[in-house]
């Protein structure tokens, strides 16, 4: 797979522990955002969004984003259009947002799993596909916006 990758300052070490599980796992880096040292403090929702719109741009790319809980990341790349960002601290969820929700981009919280956890995350995503069926329907809907007020 491909992957765009991006961190701020405080998911720089988990990013380069993964982005070596990606080479290693024979997967493609095609773009990292973000600082390259803890000490340089970089705003996560520049990050999110700079790898957000790669992944939409570049069809049938992943992306990877890190930040200390995963939260602020997924919330700014979730406002980019088409993009669908999930957090996940389990691997059934990892699973899921890939099979159900067909997530484009895994976030993840530097402190919140280790490095061996957010490998087994990372590599739960990249196993699953999406399901389409009821799913493709049910994403339509999300990307539509629309509910019983809208
Ligand atoms: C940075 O200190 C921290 O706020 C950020 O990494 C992230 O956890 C935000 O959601």
């Amino acid at each position: 797979m491909r992957f765009h990758v991006g961190s701020d300052h405080g998911g720089v070490e988990l990013r380069k522990v993964l982005i070596e599980a990606l080479r290693d796992d024979g997967h493609e880096i095609s773009s990292v955002e973000g600082p390259t040292s803890p000490d340089e403090k970089a705003d996560y929702p520049e990050v999110a969004h700079t790898v957000a719109h790669r992944v939409a741009k570049d069809e049938g790319s992943f992306g990877l984003l890190i930040c200390g809980t995963g939260q602020g990341v997924a919330m700014a790349a979730n406002k980019v259009e088409g993009i669908r960002a999930g957090v996940v601290l389990d691997a059934f969820s990892a699973r899921m947002i890939r099979a159900h929700n067909d997530a484009q981009i895994l976030c993840l919280g530097a402190r919140v799993v280790g490095d061996e956890l957010a490998k087994l995350l990372l590599r739960e995503f990249i196993a699953a596909d999406f399901e389409g069926g009821r799913h493709a329907r049910r994403v339509a809907k999300m990307e539509d916006g629309a509910g019983a007020d809208g």
